[in-house]
């Protein structure tokens, strides 16, 4: 049946070039130093989403969420919308993405996407933290960043890379074909400012 033809071709295309640009963009990222963008899906983002909202769930008070690297607020924006109490801040850093999410969060009022590294950005007021980056800077420095900044109780939930100094609470695996991958549960590793 042509019809159906045309159907395979077209999710065969579709397909290609998913796969053409994971490849490029993630070896031009790296690169760079760089993460690439892609966005958590399946059961990452269900794993991510159920640890998040526990944390907010029993959190008194107005906790501070902010994601690194925000992409098109795939985290951000379920959370946003099931937790109005709370406050939300995308970080992202690439023009397109950064106005995908504003567009898909217009009337979020608790949710704020900003244009901007997150290397330069101020969140030390931060209550949990989501990440899904971990090359170059990241892979580097932002755990200790975290550790020193973040107020004590404070939580990191990370995709695939994992964050020095902060203290590991529990890995959940991810099993992705075959490749070892975790999503990795951070608290502030030392005592300070509430
Ligand atoms: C792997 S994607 C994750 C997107 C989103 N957090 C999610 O889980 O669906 C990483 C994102 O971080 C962004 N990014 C990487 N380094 C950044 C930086 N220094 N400042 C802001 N955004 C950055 C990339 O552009 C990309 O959109």
């Amino acid at each position: 049946m042509p019809g159906m033809q045309v159907i395979l071709v077209l999710i065969f295309d579709i397909l290609a070039l998913v796969f053409i640009y994971w490849v490029l963009s993630g070896t031009l990222c790296a690169a760079l130093g760089h993460t690439a963008f892609v966005p958590t899906i399946g059961k990452a983002k269900r794993l991510m989403l159920d640890e998040a909202r526990r944390y907010l769930e029993t959190f008194r008070g107005r906790a501070v969420v902010v994601d690194l690297g925000s992409g098109i607020g795939t985290l951000l924006i379920p959370l946003a919308r099931a937790f109005p109490q709370h406050r939300f801040v995308g970080y992202e850093w690439i023009r397109l993405w950064c106005l995908i999410s504003k567009i898909r969060a217009a009337r979020l009022k608790n949710l704020t996407f900003r244009r901007q590294d997150f290397k330069t950005a101020h969140f030390s007021d931060a209550h949990l933290v989501l990440s899904y980056v971990g090359i170059g800077y990241a892979e580097k420095n932002l755990g200790d960043r975290l550790n020193r900044e973040l107020p004590a109780g404070a939580r990191v939930i990370a995709q695939s890379f994992r964050m020095r100094r902060l203290k590991c609470l529990r890995r959940i695996p991810l099993n992705r074909v075959g490749i070892p991958c975790f999503i990795f549960i951070y608290a502030v590793n030392r005592k300070g400012k509430q």
